[in-house]
């Protein structure tokens, strides 16, 4: 979530019930790395308390425009941050931005704020579409301020209707499609596989491949860079990702990846196979470093089990399951072979006869084949760009 990192957002709480809403918002917010200060009338601290607000916020809250330590405040406060942003807006909030009546902490802010400022009303079906709302919403928007859409739904009073508060997810995909980047995963968790896998000969000696790692990562990263989380299960790479979003899980063996894949996917929504698994490993590694004898040596190697192949079979509809190929000939016919056989819903083939393709490269050329029979055909690019091509083409096409 990039577009969100790094930002100062001030939170401004009414008494709306769904004021409850707000304290998953600001973990939200945290989460995505902004600056989260959080203001609140009295009537919202009778929905829930500050100190709720206070530790996740990891600041105090300000209630009082007269307290000491909010007086001069909410002039500094509209000129530090990047974004305002009221979460519940109840209709007497709305009422009194527009009208511009400064008898509270957001309020005044509000007035001081040389940000953008965005409202997410919240209220009954019926106060929502009152002629009296209306026109203070478009009076707010008359000035520039944002309109986060309200919800339709169950409400507090058991009437259905328009007038729900925003779900805490779309009003961060709002504000981050504000700053500029699409928060179209947010809610979404990817199960990613990257890396080699390194199967054990003897306690010395393995067979492994020249996979780094760094198209995995590269796609975690786009992932939670949109909102989403990612579970990571990379065997031995040096590369170290830390990002929020990111479980991390190191492995080493094909069969070690396999137990955490199975283990994961259920959970998520999306499984990305972007690691290089040995198909084969040594039937029986010694346990001790194997002395040299003779001229050769035989090895008998027995088949690892396949993760893509296996998750593909347990797929569920509501989840996407993307596989790689990589070839050295016949890259197409094989890549599709491999769409079918393991019941991918897309395979992106990347090809070793290309060069900056591949392994180890900061680069790579794609060309992504869906269950659909569409494909397309990308340019070399850096692997942080293929992964966000990757995204495009296959998570979030209709979003
Ligand atoms: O890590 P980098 O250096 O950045 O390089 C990236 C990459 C070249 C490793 C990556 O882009 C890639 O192509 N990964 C898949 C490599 C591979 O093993 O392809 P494959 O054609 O052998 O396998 C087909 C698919 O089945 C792959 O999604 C693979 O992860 C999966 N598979 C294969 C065998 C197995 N036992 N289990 C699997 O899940």
């Amino acid at each position: 979530m990039q577009a969100i990192a790094g930002k100062k957002i001030i939170l401004g709480v009414t008494g709306s019930i769904a004021a409850y809403k707000a304290v998953y918002l600001t973990r939200l917010l945290v989460k995505a790395g902004a600056e989260v200060q959080v203001l609140m009338t009295p009537s919202a601290a009778r929905f829930v308390q500050p100190l709720t607000f206070a530790t996740l916020s990891k600041r105090p809250v300000f209630m009082d425009v007269t307290a000491e330590d909010a007086w001069n405040n909410h002039v500094e406060m509209g000129l530090w941050a990047d974004a305002m942003l009221v979460a519940p807006a109840t209709a007497n909030t709305l009422a009194r931005l527009a009208n511009g009546i400064c008898d509270n902490i957001i309020a005044a802010v509000y007035l001081s704020a040389r940000c953008p400022v965005f409202v997410a009303p919240a209220m009954d079906v019926d106060m929502w579409h009152h002629p009296s709302t209306q026109a203070n919403i478009k009076r707010l928007q008359s000035y520039g301020n944002h309109l986060i859409p309200v919800e339709s739904g169950e409400l507090a009073s058991g009437l259905e209707g328009e007038g729900r508060l925003a779900e805490p997810e779309n009003i961060v995909a709002f504000l981050s499609k504000f700053f500029g980047v699409s928060q179209a995963l947010v809610g979404q968790k990817a199960l990613i596989t990257a890396g080699p896998t390194y199967e054990a000969i003897d306690p010395v000696r393995f067979i492994g491949n020249r996979s780094s790692g760094k198209m995995g990562v590269a796609l975690a990263k786009a992932i939670i860079e949109q909102g989403g989380e990612v579970v990571l299960v990379m065997g031995p790479s040096k590369l170290q990702p830390q990002m929020n979003g990111l479980t991390l899980i190191r492995v080493e063996s094909a069969q070690e990846m396999y137990d955490h894949a199975v283990a994961q996917f259920p959970s998520c929504q999306v499984g990305i196979m972007a690691a290089a698994v040995a198909d084969y490993r040594p039937l029986d590694p010694a346990q001790e470093k194997i002395k040299k004898k003779g001229d050769r040596m035989t090895i008998e190697l027995v088949k690892n089990p396949d993760i893509a192949a296996t998750l593909g079979s347990q797929k569920k509809s509501d989840q996407t399951l993307i596989g790689f190929a990589l070839e050295t000939e016949n890259g197409e016919a094989n890549a599709r072979g491999k769409l079918t056989r393991k019941n991918l819903d897309y395979i992106v083939l990347n090809s070793l006869r290309d060069p900056g393709a591949g392994f180890g490269t900061d680069t790579n050329k794609v060309s992504i084949f869906g269950a659909d029979n569409k494909v397309v055909h990308f340019e070399l690019k850096s692997k942080e760009e293929v992964a966000k091509d990757i995204i495009a083409t296959t998570l979030t096409k209709n979003k």
